[in-house]
């Protein structure tokens, strides 16, 4: 395999589709009608994952059958002033057909304003803005933002009320259990952000104070689908399509998000276990996808590990994957895995 740099996106979807069994053409997000009836047809999405959910990554999931997947967080300061580098990030690459945009900071007015620029710039291919009030990071909450607006409910409802008057697509929110350890807030709180406005509550089952460590709980996704009226979307642990299914089942939610299950594994979303040979077609699609977004190539090292989990000798392929630095290395790689895989 070589690449050719003329390819775009779309072209790369489709001359992999056949070696990947992941779809050739991405099917933009249900429209019409209330959210909960949108995610109807299809409750699967690919959660927002900072340094991980770019255009590409995007694309594979949605590739994978995800109903609709999100944006990293983005910071609203930083989409005040303008930085080309936070727009990138909210920006959809073609042929990503919309996307769910998701918003960080503190500042109710910033907020608004994040939501107005974000809705004229990206028009009918914004499909939610979701605000985060879930990242534990301190960098992001020693300001107030992500998880520590769980502490400070009259400004979440601020912050909701802001968007929602600028928003002309539904304005959702992802919280947490709550803050510290034993300390549920999360179904009284998600009851104060629905009459705020929110159109929807992504909870994931963690408290803040365990980062991604632990189990996440999946009673506090039904205890919060019994507080709202609007629809809930589940996260936490969902490692399978199998996963997803019983999560939609046992705690009555509308929608469920995949996050690090999809690593190197875009049919999380539809139910077919990949043989060796498509989860190396699509490490390639994947490369070519960074490539053909612009994207650091970088990017493809972590993807390396993810993609080739499991397989003879991942350990060192994974090592070399650390030295490949054009688009041609890791294609390159690929052809000698897959060389390596017919030999045995
Ligand atoms: C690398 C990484 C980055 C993440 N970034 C975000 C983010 O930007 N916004 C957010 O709301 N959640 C973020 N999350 C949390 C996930 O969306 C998800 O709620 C959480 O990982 C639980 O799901 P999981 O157990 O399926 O991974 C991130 C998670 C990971 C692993």
């Amino acid at each position: 395999m070589s690449s050719n740099s003329a390819c775009v996106a779309s072209e790369v979807l489709r001359e992999y589709a056949a070696q990947t069994g992941l779809a050739p053409e991405l099917v933009p997000f249900a429209r019409g009608g209330s959210l909960g009836e949108r995610v109807l047809a299809n409750p699967l999405l690919m959660a927002p994952m900072a340094g991980v959910s770019d255009a590409a990554y995007r694309m594979m999931a949605r590739a994978g059958g995800a109903a609709l997947a999100y944006s990293e967080m983005v910071s609203v300061a930083g989409l005040h002033y303008g930085s080309d580098k936070t727009w990138a990030l909210v920006v959809p690459k073609d042929p990503e057909p919309d996307i769910a945009v998701q918003l960080f900071g503190s500042d109710p007015a910033q907020f608004g304003e994040a939501v107005g620029a974000v809705s004229e710039r990206l028009g009918s291919r914004l499909a939610l803005v979701d605000i985060n009030m879930a990242c534990p990071m301190p960098k992001v909450t020693k300001g107030g933002a992500g998880a520590a607006l769980m502490g400070t409910p009259d400004l979440a409802s601020e912050i909701v009320g802001a968007c929602v008057a600028m928003a002309k697509v539904p304005v959702t929110v992802k919280i947490r259990r709550g803050l510290h350890m034993g300390k549920e807030v999360a179904p009284q709180f998600a009851r104060k952000m629905q009459e705020a406005g929110a159109a929807a509550v992504a909870i994931h089952g963690r408290y803040a104070a365990q980062l991604y460590r632990g189990e996440a709980d999946w009673g506090v996704v039904s205890r919060v689908v019994g507080a709202v009226e609007v629809p809930v979307i589940g996260s936490g642990d969902v490692r399978t399509h199998e996963d997803a299914l019983r999560m939609l089942g046992a705690t009555g939610c509308s929608a469920v998000m995949v996050a690090r299950g999809t690593y190197g594994m875009p049919w999380v979303f539809c139910d077919v276990v990949p043989t060796t040979q498509q989860r190396l077609a699509a490490y390639a699609c994947h490369v070519r996808l960074l490539e053909a977004t612009g994207a650091h190539m970088a990017r493809a090292r972590s993807l390396a590990g993810w993609y080739l989990r499991g397989m003879p000798h991942a350990a060192s392929w994974r090592n070399r994957a650390m030295r490949c630095v054009t688009v041609d290395d890791y294609l390159a790689m690929v052809d000698e895995l897959v060389a390596a895989g017919a030999q045995t």
